[in-house]
């Protein structure tokens, strides 16, 4: 079947959004965009002409778009202060709704939205992109397979000095909310537990661009006595990391490097003597499903066949909002100084 769609939110990302749709193998021909909507008309215009999507209402009114157009799926590309508004009225009109992350402005308002699209019996799923990459999955099924042992701690690394000007300067906790989202939800799922309880340091180093929270430190209690640590700044200028972040994890048999990227370092215990144990080089499994390597084009291929066949999407909220508390808990941890325990 062919969905129809209506994009709200016509910045940036939705660029990415529309982009992926019309480039992606595995999207091409599965959704029409019958409407764009954003505050700025203008920006709904731009975006219809630069993808020649000339049947496609455009408007500044969600509300009004949506009865116009009746469409099976919203997608939500707008700032996410604007995010619980955009959401409900999209569950409202009786849309599945694919949303960018955060999926919320605050825990409460995910919970909202959870429990909204439970009743109302529709799909919402969020855009975890950067869990869709061959690196997230590789080092998933290298856990998975017990290559490391059992798994004890992950360790995250996040440096770039960005100067995107925008809402993420105006923002509150921009490097926890806007960004550390996708490093956290990684870790999560690539440990495969439950994050537990959190302390973290949230920092707005000196010369810092952004009006508060550029850097934050956490240490995360994962189950199974695992431990997860987060460093990062959106103000540090050099030594630049990956997007993805730069990782070690550990386990009882050995220590996986990974540089965000496509550098992979896995090492085993060879022999159970000596001061320092001798160590073999392993080889890290390949993603087990090369379609779910494509970032937004794999997430958006994901809910599309969990609104076709029933099932829940990999990031459907009721589980990704897991990934969200975590954040708030440390923006609670940091706002206390003291440990917060994490409940979705
Ligand atoms: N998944 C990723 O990798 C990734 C990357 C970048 C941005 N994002 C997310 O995508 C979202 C949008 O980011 P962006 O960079 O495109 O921002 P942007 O500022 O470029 O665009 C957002 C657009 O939303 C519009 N808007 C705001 N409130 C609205 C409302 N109530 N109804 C309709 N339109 C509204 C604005 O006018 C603007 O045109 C954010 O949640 C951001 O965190 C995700």
């Amino acid at each position: 079947m062919v969905f129809r769609a209506v994009l709200a939110g016509c910045g940036g990302m939705a660029r990415g959004w529309l982009r992926a749709l019309t480039e992606a193998p595995d999207l091409k021909g599965r959704v029409e965009i019958v409407g764009l909507v954003d505050l700025d008309r203008g920006a709904a215009e731009k975006l219809r002409a630069e993808f020649a999507l000339d049947r496609a209402m455009t408007g500044t009114d969600l509300e009004q778009v949506l009865t116009a157009t009746k469409p099976d799926l919203l997608f939500d590309v707008v700032v996410p202060s604007a995010r619980r508004d955009v959401v409900l009225t999209g569950l409202r009109h009786g849309c599945h709704v694919l949303t960018e992350k955060p999926m919320a402005a605050s825990l409460d308002d995910a919970r909202a939205l959870v429990a909204e699209a439970g009743s109302a019996k529709r799909v919402h799923a969020v855009v975890q992109n950067r869990r869709f990459i061959a690196g997230v999955r590789r080092i998933r099924q290298t856990i998975a397979d017990g290559l490391l042992g059992d798994l004890t701690a992950l360790h995250a690394d996040f440096f770039i000095g960005a100067h995107f000007g925008g809402f993420r300067e105006q923002m509150d906790h921009p490097l926890l909310l806007d960004m550390s989202i996708h490093t956290l939800d990684a870790a999560r799922f690539m440990a495969g537990v439950d994050p537990l309880a959190v302390y973290c340091l949230e920092t707005n180093p000196r010369g810092s661009w952004y009006s508060n929270g550029a850097a934050a430190n956490a240490i995360f209690e994962f189950s199974g006595d695992v431990v997860f640590t987060y460093r990062g700044s959106w103000v540090a200028e050099g030594g630049t990391t990956s997007w993805e972040s730069a990782w070690r994890i550990i386990g009882t048999a050995g220590t996986l490097l990974w540089d965000g990227a496509d550098k992979f370092e896995l090492k085993q215990i060879a022999d159970n003597s000596g001061f320092l144990r001798p160590l073999q080089d392993a080889a890290v499994p390949p993603p087990p499903h090369p379609s779910q390597i494509h970032g937004h084009a794999s997430v958006i291929a994901e809910f599309l066949d969990a609104v076709e066949t029933g099932r829940p999407p990999e990031t459907a909220g009721s589980d990704n909002i897991k990934s969200l508390a975590m954040v708030f808990a440390a923006i609670e941890s940091a706002r206390t100084r003291q440990r917060v325990l994490i409940a979705a």
